[in-house]
């Protein structure tokens, strides 16, 4: 908790540190109330350090210091001084070994940050900077150290007792107590640090590398979950397997441990050999997990363990170059996912992403680039910019370089920063060298925030045999720069006829990345005999808001004959905002709504097709989101985009009744399976089910019922019982109740399957809303301790429930500030993560704006606010 208003830290004040620490062994006793950490560190000055001050500072919080000593001689009270945050010892050797002992209280610890305990298991998180609430250190990522670590605990609390690295050695002591010592031989950043002390089981596969090593794979959780662990053993085996095959990366120990725990503020993290989860990113089962949840599982698992290379072998420098392993490891996680599945809805879901969440964010209050220059609380950015802008970056690189020489630069890179603490500078450099390029005007993607806008205009001239295509760029300024550069912006291209993509070079490729770095640029392709249709930006090549004066059939041809299929997808949508945009104008007007006949007639196409691919049906097919439409608003009028929407939906229903029917009973499989397919085929049925019920046919409400009791897994259940929930027929609320009753009785013991029973309550539009889930607050199974449920009900009906946070007067803000103020007591990170919603106010009208603000400021004003918070509520207002 802060005393004073809490300061910058800015990138540009980096400085080398001034000692080093080459060992590290740690003795953990953890004891019925208290732990006792005992610390020797071999410390030895930093060649490299900018000066020549004899005063060692550590980092340490909320700890209790019980004895200090130098080379086994204790410290006098006058040889250092200890604050809150920090321990000064005065005047220290070149080299020493410091021994400290402390006491801190996992039990106590609400945070779920350093040392703490979740459910029964003892376990931790360090990053960013937890260690320091274990252990007085050097807590910056650019010390790294060969950690040896032992567990002491009471044998039958804790059986398992696990660390980084090897076990080395365990046994027994007097009482019932025992221990286990592990060895980490590689140098990593204390942020990577973990340990995990309770009951768990364990279930054992194994991995021969490419090289001939057998690793053992070991995943720890609560014995009732053992066989929910098929899906992220399989993840981890392939991901192993895939990092080696496409970025020539082996792992390096001889074991790799996953535990799962409850209790956890985000979805994983990638300590060094022992990965700690949270339940909901690993366990997966058809009864339980949907099919989106059996996605992220896979996806997960894999970024965690692509962070061995990306982020453990070669680690950030300093915090500003977060992005410099998350963004990296972001793009290798979904290059996966696409090669486990189909690429197409891979890029579709990481680019509906970036255009709702980081593209609002990029927009507001919170804007900072991809390398921040400054922070208050490194915690806050843990963001969609730093990791999915990151990721996109990443790709903009790999677009530049194509895939060889993108390989070429990541071997370098590895190769040559094995073992050290680097910037974004360095990986972009070894991308540089190998390509022989210029990278610097690229680097504003880094330095600039702000969502670029691109304006394309096209000219054809028959004559001449000539398609022009003008592009202008722009970008709003943004809290850290108010004139921005242009960026450098690969614009992949295609032009497409009725008889398909012109080729566009004598090599007879149809798609060309043409590099825009002037504000206004022009590119002319040549030998082009009738006017084309262009497909822009293929494939999402560049993270920017793209413009082009597009006609209705222009974006229907290219629905029907673009080779990218990311661009058909998007045409789609383009034609569905369009069409939805000017139905939001009309509402607001007080014009009644007609849905224009074509939308319909587009929607009937892509239905009939035959051979469709299910998985891009169901995508076309899917409105974009009342969120998604928020975000394109100049400013934002909840209940018009939310009638306008369900107004659509209802008329899509009912036109194309009989087509629905179809594609629901088509797409009925007889018997559960996970393949990619069957997914598909699922969101296809279940996408043809909503629109059934949207449309009011009667029996709808029976066909829901009907597939949420016989379903034989959870996608299918889930997909019905939220369509009950929402459905606003007056016979639907009783199926509705009744149906959730069920599921509660049926599902009372997995606590990931009352998530979703939250969320599916907390997302429900009816009227109602915000006494909904303050009675559910009240529920048993509710805890405000765990992130999942607080996500589940507080963060679902902020952020995916508009018209009822929004309501008109204020009681939807005020319980969110009520719920932030309460979290920050208890959890920090979680509690300035939901504060979001606040901090977009700019976006509504004046009277909605005057609520949310009046709301933060009651935030900002709460004494003992904690640094996080205070970050998120100063910078928004
Ligand atoms: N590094 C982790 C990842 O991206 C995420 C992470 C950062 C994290 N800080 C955390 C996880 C705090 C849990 C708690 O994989
Ligand atoms: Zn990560």
């Amino acid at each position: 908790m802060r005393d004073a208003q809490p300061g910058n830290i800015y990138l540009k004040d980096y400085s080398a540190p001034r000692y080093l620490i080459d060992k590290t062994a740690l003795r953990v006793d953890i004891r019925q109330d208290d732990t006792v950490v005992l610390a020797t560190l071999d410390v030895r000055r930093n060649p490299d350090a900018n000066d020549r001050e004899t005063s060692l500072v550590l980092d340490g919080q909320g700890l209790s210091l019980q004895s200090l000593s130098i080379d086994g001689k204790p410290l006098t009270p006058e040889q250092f001084s200890a604050t809150a945050d920090e321990l000064l010892i005065h005047n220290v050797p070149e080299q020493f070994t410091l021994t400290s002992e402390v006491i801190i209280r996992p039990k106590e610890n609400s945070s779920l940050e350093g040392l703490f305990k979740s459910r029964t298991i003892y376990c931790t998180q360090c990053e960013a900077e937890g260690f320091r609430g274990i252990t007085y250190y050097l807590d910056r990522p650019d010390v790294m150290s060969e950690f040896t670590t032992t567990v002491v605990a009471d044998q039958a609390e804790c059986p398992v007792l696990l660390s980084n690295g090897n076990l080395l050695e365990t046994g027994e002591l007097p009482d019932g107590r025992h221990w286990a010592t592990w060895h980490d031989p590689f140098l990593k950043p204390a942020y990577l640090f973990a340990l995990v002390a309770g009951e768990l089981s364990v279930v054992e596969d194994n991995f021969t590398t490419c090289s001939g090593r057998k690793v053992v794979l070991q995943l720890y959780v609560e014995s009732k979950d053992l066989e929910k662990c098929d899906h992220a053993m399989t993840s981890l085996k392939n991901a192993m397997r895939w990092d080696e095959e496409v970025y020539g990366r082996e792992y390096d120990l001889d074991l790799y441990m996953i535990v799962a725990v409850d209790d956890f503020n985000m979805g994983a993290m990638e300590n060094k050999g022992l990965n700690i989860f949270n339940t909901s990113c690993v366990l997966a089962h058809q009864a339980t997990t949907t099919d989106d949840g059996f996605n992220r599982v896979e996806a997960v698992v894999a970024h965690e363990y692509f962070h061995n290379w990306s982020g453990n072998r070669v680690t950030c420098r300093d915090w500003f170059q977060l992005s410099l392993k998350e963004g990296f490891t972001v793009f290798r996680d979904s290059q996966f996912s696409a090669d486990m599945g189909s690429p197409v809805v891979k890029r579709v879901e990481n680019v509906t992403m970036l255009r709702t969440v980081q593209f609002a964010e990029d927009g507001g209050p919170t804007a900072h680039p991809v390398q921040p220059a400054s922070y208050m609380e490194i915690s806050n950015f843990y963001t969609a910019t730093i990791y999915e802008k990151g990721a996109e970056v990443v790709r903009m690189i790999h677009t530049l370089l194509g895939p060889e020489l993108f390989r070429r630069g990541s071997d370098l890179y590895f190769e040559r920063h094995d073992g050290q603490a680097v910037t974004i500078e360095d990986f972009v450099a070894a991308m540089a060298e190998v390509s022989g390029r210029d990278f610097s005007q690229f680097m504003n993607w880094y330095r600039q925030a702000g969502t670029p806008r691109l304006t394309v205009t096209s000219g054809y001239d028959e004559q001449q045999r000539q398609f022009k295509l003008h592009f202008s760029q722009s970008c709003p300024p943004t809290p850290e720069s108010q004139n921005k550069q242009p960026f450098h912006i690969p614009v992949t291209v295609g032009l497409v006829t009725d008889a398909g993509d012109l080729p566009l070079s004598p090599a007879g490729e149809t798609s060309r990345v043409v590099e825009i770095t002037e504000t206004e640029q022009t590119v002319v392709f040549e030998h082009i005999d009738c006017r084309p249709v262009p497909s822009l930006l293929r494939n999402f090549s560049a993270p920017v808001k793209l413009n082009y004066p597009y006609s209705f059939d222009e974006l229907g041809f290219l629905m029907a004959h673009d080779s990218d299929g990311f661009n058909r997808w998007d045409a789609g949508q383009r034609l569905s905002i369009a069409l939805m945009q000017s139905l939001i104008k009309d509402f607001r007007t007080g014009e009644p709504l007609q849905l224009d006949s074509r939308l319909p007639e587009v929607f009937a196409k892509v239905l009939d097709e035959i051979e469709a691919d299910q998985a891009m049906q169901a995508l076309v097919l899917t409105l974009p989101t009342e969120f998604l439409l928020a975000e394109l608003s100049d400013v934002i009028d909840i209940e018009a985009i939310h009638q306008v929407r369900r107004f659509v939906c209802g008329e899509l229903g009912k036109t194309l009744v009989t087509a629905w029917r179809k594609a629901y009973l088509d797409n009925v499989q007889p018997q559960y399976a996970l393949s990619g397919v069957a997914m598909a085929r699922r969101s296809l049925k279940n996408l043809s089910l909503r629109y059934l019920l949207n449309s009011g046919v009667e029996d709808s409400l029976s066909l829901a019922h009907e597939q949420f009791m016989t379903a034989d897994n959870m996608t299918d259940r889930l997909a019905a019982l939220s369509g009950l929930v929402n459905d606003p027929r007056d016979a639907a609320v009783t199926l509705a109740e009744k149906a959730l009753d069920k599921f509660y009785q049926d599902w009372q013991q997995e606590p990931l399957v009352l998530n979703q029973w939250f969320q599916v309550q907390a997302s429900c539009m009816r009227p109602g809303g915000l006494e909904r889930v303050k009675k559910l607050m009240q529920h048993t199974a509710f805890d405000f301790h765990n992130p999942n449920k607080v996500r589940a009900l507080v963060g679902v009906f902020c952020n995916s429930n508009p018209v009822n946070f929004h309501r008109q007067d204020g009681a939807g803000y005020q319980f969110l500030a009520d719920n932030v103020l309460a979290l920050d007591k208890l959890n920090p990170q979680i509690a300035s993560r939901q504060l979001t919603p606040l901090t977009k106010w700019r976006r509504y009208d004046l009277s909605a704006q005057s609520l949310m603000q009046e709301q933060l400021s009651r935030v900002l004003a709460a004494p003992g606010l904690s640094r996080d918070t205070y970050e998120i509520a100063s910078k928004s207002l």
